[in-house]
Parts: C-alpha cells; sequence; structure tokens
C-alpha cells in the first residue's frame, strides 16, 4: 500500500540533545539531585537543577530528566517507573490518531539510548476501517516499518469485544532495535472524519480493546504507558571498562557489565552475592545470606558464616560435618559424653537450688513463727515468769530444802496443740468469764485441764503471772495442783492437773432433792479440806497467800470428793511484815467480805468470810441467798454437828474481820468435829444464837442501807445483813 502524505505534522515529540562526547564525570554527580517530590530517582538517573548543559547521569545518550510539579519528565514523556535491575524505563507516550485529512498527529520519539523494549510492547491499531505503520529510523530515513490493518464490512456485532482479535482492533509483536521511531495511524476512507483511526504502541497488558473504542469519540487516551530498554554508554563493555581513567566506568563496585543484546552501551549487575544499585557511587553490598533461609542451604542459621558476597556452612568445635542442610552437623563421641555430663551437672544444680530455695523459704516461715512465739512469750510476760520463778527456786532451795516445792513448767505450744487436738472443741470442760477450759492428754499420758484465757487485758498480765508464781509454789493436796503454761500463744495458757468431779457448786446443788447424814459427812469433809488448804495459804511459810475468791465455783472435788481449791488469779502474796493490804475491792458479790468491801484493807479474815458463805452453803444447799438449813441434812445424828457447823460459819460471817477465828481455828474446829465427834470453843449460847438464823426460817426484813454499816459491834446481825446485801446485788 501507499503512505500517504502528512501535510501537517500535528506533534513532534521530543528530540534528544546531544552534547560534546567529552563529560566531566565530577561535574554529573555534583549538580544532580536524585528525588523528585518524594519520589526517588535512582542513579544512573538525575535531574540537572540548573541546566548547566552537563549531562546529570551516566549515559551521555540519556534522555535528560526533569521535575515538574512532583512529576519526572523524560523530554515531555511522564516517566512512570524506573527499573534498575532490569535496565527499564517506563513512560506515557502518545498514541497516533487519524480522523480524516485534516485531524491527524504523527508522533516521533528520538529516543537516544532507549529502545522500544520488543518483549514487553505491542503495536496496535484500533478502527473499522484503519491501519496503522510503526517505524525506525536510521540517519533520519525510514529504515524499517511494521505494522496492522482491520476492515469491516459487516454488522460491528461480529466485532470481538475485549480482545484484540483482529477486527476493529489488531495488534502486532515489536520487533528487536526499534529506536528513533515514528507512528502512522490511517483510515482506509480518507474523508472520514466521523470514525478515527488510532495507532499506538503500548505496555503488553495496559490497553484493553472495547468495542466503544470504535463509536465516534470512543477513543479517550491519548497517551499510553510504553516500556523502554535502556543502556549507558556507547561502547561495549570491554571498551568502557578498559578506558584508562575508568571515571565514567558506570558499573560500580561490587558489579559487573552486562553488553548482551544491546545494540549499544551496557548495563550493569550486582555480582552474585550482592544487592543495590550497581550504578551508585557506593555500589553494590552485601547479601547476608544467613538472614534469609532461603538464599542458603546450611542446616540452621547458626551454622552459617556470611561472607562478602558469600556464605559458608560450618559446624561448630566439637561437631564434624559441613554443616549443610543434607549433612548438618554430628556431635563427637567425646564431647558428647561431655555434654551429656553437663547436662547432667546442670539438671543436678538446679534440683540442688531449687532445694535449697525451698528450704530457706520454709526456715524463713518457721522463722518468722518461732519469732512470733517468741513475741508472745515476751509479751505474756515470759521474761518476769522465768525471772520470778528462778530467783524462788534459789530463795526455796535455801530455805526450804522441802523437795516437795517444785516449779511450773513452760509448756510448747506444740505441745498442748497436740495434747487437746489443736483445742478441739468436744474436749472443753468448761466456760466462763476467765476463758474456757480443755481437758488435754500430755506425751506422758498425764490427764491436764488446759485453761485458755480470754484475750486479757495486757496491764492484767501482773495478775497472771501472780497466780503461775503463787501456785507453782505450793504443794498441797487440797490445792489444784498448776503444771505449768504457755506463753508461746497470743493469750497464755495455763495447764493444771486435772480434777474429775467438777466444782463444790455443781455437787452441792446436783444433790439438793435427796440429802442425808452421808452426804453431810462429805461435806463437812469437804469443808474441812477447804479449810486447811486456805489456813496452809495463810500460814504459808514465806510469804502468806491470800486466795480473795474463795467460792463454791472455785472448789473442785476428784473423783473421791476430796477438795482442791483453784483459781488463784486474784489472789495475794502478803508479805510477812504486813497483815494487811490495800488493793482494789475485788472478789464475787455473795461470797465478798463486807469490811473489805468498805475498807478496802485486805486481810486474810477476807478469806475467813468467805468461806464462811461457802459454809453455809454446804449447810444449806443454796446458792448464797436465801440460807436455811437444807432439808433431809438435819437428822439426830448429825445435827449436833451441824449446829456447831452453822455456829462456825456464823463466825467466820462476823462483820468485822478481827472477831473472824483465824483460818487455822477454822481448819481445826472443822477437822476436830470430823475426827472425833466432838466441839470446842464455840459452844456458848451467843454463838449458838449467832447463828439463829440458818437454823430457823430466813428473815423476811428488808435490807436498809446503813445497817450494814452499823457500828454496834453486834456481830449477830451481820450475817442476816450481808446475806440481804447478796440478794439485793441480785446475784
Ligand atoms: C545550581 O547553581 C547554583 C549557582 O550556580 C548552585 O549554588 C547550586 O548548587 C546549583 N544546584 C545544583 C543542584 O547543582
Ligand atoms: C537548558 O539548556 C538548554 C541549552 O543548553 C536549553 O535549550 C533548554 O531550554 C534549557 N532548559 C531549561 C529548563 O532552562
Ligand atoms: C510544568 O507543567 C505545567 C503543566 O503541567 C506546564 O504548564 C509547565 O510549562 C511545565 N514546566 C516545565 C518547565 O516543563
Ligand atoms: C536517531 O535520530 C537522531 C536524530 O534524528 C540521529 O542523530 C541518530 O543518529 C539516530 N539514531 C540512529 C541509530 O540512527
Ligand atoms: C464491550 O465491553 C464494554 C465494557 O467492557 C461494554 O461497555 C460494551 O457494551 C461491550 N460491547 C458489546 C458489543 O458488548
Ligand atoms: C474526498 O473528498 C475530496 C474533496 O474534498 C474529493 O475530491 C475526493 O474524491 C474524496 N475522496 C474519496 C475517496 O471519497
Ligand atoms: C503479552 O503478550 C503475549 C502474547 O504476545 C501474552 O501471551 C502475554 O500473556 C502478554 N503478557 C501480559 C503481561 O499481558
Ligand atoms: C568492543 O568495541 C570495540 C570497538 O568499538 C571492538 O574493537 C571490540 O571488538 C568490541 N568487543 C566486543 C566483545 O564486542
Ligand atoms: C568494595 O566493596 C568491598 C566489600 O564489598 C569493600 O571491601 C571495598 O572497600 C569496596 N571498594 C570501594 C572502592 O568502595
Ligand atoms: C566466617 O568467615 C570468615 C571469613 O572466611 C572467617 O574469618 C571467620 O572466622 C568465620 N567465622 C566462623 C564463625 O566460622
Ligand atoms: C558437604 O558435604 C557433602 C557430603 O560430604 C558434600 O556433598 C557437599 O558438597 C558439602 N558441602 C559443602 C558446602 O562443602
Amino acid at each position: 500500500m501507499k503512505v500517504i502524505k502528512m501535510k501537517h505534522v500535528y506533534v513532534l515529540a521530543m528530540v534528544v540533545v546531544l552534547v560534546g562526547t567529552t563529560v566531566a564525570a565530577d561535574s554529573a554527580t555534583n549538580t544532580c539531585s536524585h528525588t523528585c517530590g518524594g519520589q526517588e530517582i535512582p542513579y544512573p538517573f538525575g535531574i540537572d537543577d540548573n541546566n548547566t548543559s552537563s549531562e546529570c547521569f551516566l549515559g551521555r545518550r540519556l534522555i535528560p530528566l526533569t521535575c515538574n510539579e512532583s512529576k519526572i519528565y523524560a523530554g515531555d514523556m511522564e516517566v512512570l517507573n524506573i527499573d534498575i535491575f532490569n535496565a527499564q524505563i517506563e513512560a506515557s507516550f502518545y498514541v497516533s490518531k487519524y480522523c480524516g485529512v485534516h485531524n491527524y498527529n504523527k508522533p516521533r520519539l528520538n529516543s537516544g539510548s532507549y529502545i522500544i523494549s520488543s518483549k514487553e510492547n505491542k503495536f496496535i491499531t484500533v478502527g473499522i476501517n484503519s491501519f496503522g505503520y510503526f517505524n525506525s529510523y536510521r540517519g533520519g530515513e525510514n529504515k524499517y516499518s511494521t505494522g496492522c490493518l482491520t476492515r469491516s464490512f459487516g454488522l460491528p456485532r461480529l466485532i470481538d469485544n475485549e480482545t484484540c482479535s483482529g477486527i476493529g482492533c489488531c495488534q502486532v509483536d515489536i520487533p528487536p532495535k526499534m529506536w528513533n521511531i515514528s507512528i502512522e495511524a490511517y483510515n482506509f476512507n480518507q474523508n472520514s472524519s466521523l470514525y478515527c483511526s488510532y495507532a499506538f504502541v503500548v505496555k503488553n497488558g495496559s490497553y484493553t480493546f472495547s468495542t466503544n473504542h470504535l463509536s465516534p469519540k470512543g477513543f479517550r487516551y491519548e497517551e499510553l504507558p510504553v516500556v523502554l530498554d535502556w543502556t549507558i554508554g556507547e561502547e561495549n563493555c570491554s571498551t568502557a571498562s578498559s578506558k584508562k581513567n575508568g571515571v565514567n566506568y558506570g558499573c560500580k563496585n561490587n558489579s559487573h557489565c552486562d553488553d548482551k543484546d544491546t545494540y549499544f552501551g551496557y548495563r550493569c549487575h550486582c555480582n552474585q552475592g550482592f544487592e543495590g544499585n550497581p550504578y551508585h557511587p557506593n555500589g553494590c553490598t552485601d547479601i547476608n545470606e544467613c538472614e534469609k533461609d532461603l538464599l542458603h542451604d546450611c542446616k540452621t542459621k547458626a551454622y552459617c558464616n556470611n561472607t562478602d558476597g558469600k556464605y559458608n556452612c560450618f559446624c561448630p568445635k566439637g561437631y564434624s560435618g559441613n554443616g549443610t542442610k543434607e549433612v548438618g552437623c554430628q556431635l563427637d563421641d567425646e564431647n558428647a559424653n561431655s555434654i551429656v555430663l553437663l547436662i547432667v551437672l546442670g539438671v543436678g544444680i538446679t534440683f540442688i537450688l531449687l532445694f535449697l530455695g525451698t528450704f530457706s523459704y520454709l526456715m524463713y516461715h518457721k522463722r518468722k513463727f518461732i519469732k512470733m512465739k517468741e513475741k508472745f512469750f515476751e509479751q505474756n510476760g515470759g521474761l518476769i515468769l522465768k525471772q520470778k520463778l528462778s530467783t524462788r527456786e534459789d530463795s526455796s532451795s535455801q530455805t526450804r530444802q522441802d523437795s516437795s516445792t517444785q516449779s511450773a513448767k513452760i509448756f510448747t505450744q506444740d505441745q498442748l496443740n497436740k495434747a487437746t487436738k489443736n483445742f478441739d472443741e468436744n474436749l472443753i470442760i468448761g466456760k466462763g468469764g476467765f476463758g474456757t477450759v480443755f481437758k488435754g492428754l500430755l506425751d506422758d499420758k498425764r490427764i491436764v485441764a488446759i485453761k485458755k484465757s480470754k484475750i486479757i487485758d495486757r496491764s492484767q498480765i501482773d495478775q497472771f503471772i501472780n497466780e503461775v508464781v503463787v501456785l507453782s509454789q505450793i504443794n498441797h493436796r487440797n490445792v489444784v495442783k498448776l503444771l505449768g503454761c504457755c506463753l508461746e500463744t497470743e493469750v497464755p495458757l495455763l495447764v493444771y492437773e486435772f480434777v474429775t468431779n467438777g466444782t463444790l457448786s455443781g455437787f452441792i446443788h446436783t444433790q439438793s432433792n435427796k440429802v442425808n447424814n452421808e452426804t453431810w459427812k462429805t461435806r463437812l469433809k469437804i469443808a474441812a479440806e477447804v479449810a486447811e488448804a486456805l489456813s496452809y495459804l495463810h500460814s504459808y511459810a514465806s510469804i502468806p497467800i491470800i486466795h480473795r475468791d474463795v467460792k463454791s465455783d472455785n472448789i473442785l472435788l476428784d473423783r473421791t470428793n476430796t477438795a482442791k481449791v483453784s483459781d488463784f488469779g486474784a489472789s495475794r502474796l502478803v508479805p510477812l511484815d504486813q497483815t494487811e493490804i490495800a488493793t482494789m475491792v475485788q472478789g464475787t458479790i455473795g461470797y465478798l467480805d463486807p469490811e473489805y468491801m468498805q475498807t478496802s484493807q485486805l486481810t486474810e479474815k477476807s478469806d475467813v468470810y468467805s468461806f464462811g458463805v461457802v459454809l453455809v452453803e454446804l449447810l444449806t444447799g443454796e446458792k448464797p441467798f436465801c440460807f436455811v438449813i437444807q432439808d433431809g441434812l438435819w437428822n439426830e445424828e448429825n445435827k449436833q454437828e451441824i449446829k456447831e457447823v452453822a455456829v462456825l460459819a456464823a463466825k467466820c460471817l462476823r462483820l468485822r474481820g478481827e472477831e473472824r477465828p483465824s483460818m487455822k481455828e477454822v481448819a481445826m474446829e472443822l477437822e476436830g468435829m470430823r475426827l472425833m465427834n466432838k466441839h470446842s470453843w464455840i459452844n456458848d449460847d451467843s454463838n449458838v444464837e449467832e447463828s439463829r438464823f440458818l437454823l430457823h426460817e430466813s428473815s423476811s426484813s428488808f435490807y436498809e442501807p446503813g445497817d450494814s454499816i452499823t457500828h454496834g459491834d453486834i456481830g449477830y446481825d451481820s450475817l442476816k445483813d450481808h446475806v440481804l446485801i447478796a440478794l439485793d446485788d441480785g446475784r
């Protein structure tokens, strides 16, 4: 076919300006910038900001790049991508359009070192009755042409949509060596201005044909992306690299030159084992193959040694093999043994450390526990007690060689926990204002009563210590024996001998129904024993002891109904040179000496008074109020004894302490009665008169204030008065 002569060149594409053949390399690097609006412009490309007319890049035949409004341009083609590795650049290039003889264009590219990539692009013509040329010039003349035509004389629906099948759209491959190109689109109907023809080079896959493109104004592209291959320089590799100064040689450190398939110039590639930009002045950098599993064939990263451009697989000392995936590393036999030994040692040491840790942890807690126990011991007066016990032991061993005196023992918490099964509630044998009493079994099979005080006032520690000290001194068959105490607990614990039959109070008041002479004999015995015990306390050799809280509740009975005086918490030691001491009034209402109550002067006679009340209880079987001789107790055989005891009780209950008999006299009297059925000093009328109240109906008179404080010295009335006081005080 004939090429129609064009009247106008509508668009002239860019022209590569060639400058002098010698270019100063230093000026090139100095004047180039490598960014454009945030995009990187990699070597060998660069932008000559000052347009110093020197090339800003290595290959002199490369089109100079410019930066306008954050876009990179090569001539007037917008650069879309620069690919250093494949030595390609992607840029927008014009579409050739023919819409009649007055409306067409013929874009041309004097491409310098750029070649239209034959692999990446297609030449396409779109139209109903169209053909297109793709020309390459050599020395200004069109030397080579290719292209395609498409005509359709039938219905447009025969045209395949979305594929460039040849009808409506034809495409051909790009031949190699196409540079200095032009593109021309034509229509077989030259005068047609309605249906246009289009021809263009485009990156394979970047254009999709549509039948819409065949309609008037259906095709809207003015530019489409084209892939260009580029090279640098004009010489082949051997010439370029062997140039004497070599300054313009484009392939930098750790890279090599490649002129295969190039028509002029060369490309650079990083050497194997290196990466980066071979045109960059610093050259390529080493790849650390060991960091990327795909790049090395060592068994593990640990067996990989990276070197410049390479890597080695190796085995650590003591292993054999070359560390590769197929061979790996094997432990040498000798070393295997020592490793096993090391592991065993390691495990052993860990175990020992673990053990020590646990042990010291336990020790720490134990120590803390012991500390706590020590604290309580101290709080509970343990030190004072120890001191008192030891001094007492000293003095007693000096003054009395009596071996019956034996100190209280200090028990440990563990011992008592064990004895009471950790204070099992089933072992509680008594409860009261003072605290709780547990029955316990010591290791040596002794049954004991363990008194656990309520949380006691720390200021009353002295009183507690007192009981311990007092009781530990006494060894009398009618005084309950204190075996020891434990001070390691928050509240101190007292350990007594276990007295089986309960309190005298319980004894009297449970047998209220059937009493007889036998009962009386027992009661007389008990009275005598209690009197004996109190007498003993009052005449206690070193320091007399006043019990201060004598009452039937504090008298215990053992299996043979032997009385044991207990509860010495309020007891006082009275120094020998003092017959009376001032104290805070303390005791149990009903048993409390009225004289003591008024004067606060404590003497042994206070105990005598309280004992008198106990005697009355024994006679009457009543709690300390409303006393009448108990029915059944009184008979012909014992009426004399009962009378005498009643008289004795009355004497004990005299208002003035000094008129009361001493405990010793009382004890002797009772013991005498028991043994010989005799009476002694009390058998006179006034004394009988004194006891009349007990022997007859209870008085109906009421207590009047002042009566008990009469100074009339008449002892008879005092008992009555006292009884009424007791009644009034609401026991
Ligand atoms: C452009 O030229 C000016 C003055 O000649 C110079 O200061 C500046 O550094 C140059 N810019 C570049 C990118 O070379
Ligand atoms: C750069 O200099 C060349 C001549 O050396 C000139 O043709 C061109 O217009 C200049 N470009 C700019 C942007 O100044
Ligand atoms: C930059 O681009 C704008 C429009 O995109 C154009 O008007 C202007 O001439 C361009 N400047 C240069 C130096 O190419
Ligand atoms: C390409 O065209 C330019 C300008 O027309 C010319 O100088 C150059 O020699 C041509 N290249 C080749 C290989 O013909
Ligand atoms: C061809 O495809 C385009 C969209 O891909 C659609 O708009 C058009 O209608 C299709 N043409 C025909 C004839 O189906
Ligand atoms: C095209 O139009 C011109 C006049 O404008 C006419 O001379 C010529 O014959 C026409 N060509 C064809 C192929 O119709
Ligand atoms: C490029 O064109 C060929 C046919 O010449 C085709 O097989 C290939 O899939 C195309 N590649 C892309 C990326 O479209
Ligand atoms: C490289 O080019 C020089 C001269 O341009 C030529 O003599 C030499 O044979 C070329 N080398 C190769 C390998 O093509
Ligand atoms: C080239 O790279 C190697 C390591 O990759 C380095 O030892 C050498 O110093 C580099 N040479 C130059 C000129 O930068
Ligand atoms: C790694 O290789 C270098 C060079 O070959 C060598 O000097 C070095 O000792 C090697 N390191 C190891 C752990 O093998
Ligand atoms: C490692 O050893 C195996 C077997 O001896 C051999 O085939 C392989 O080439 C060796 N690899 C290296 C990197 O030495």
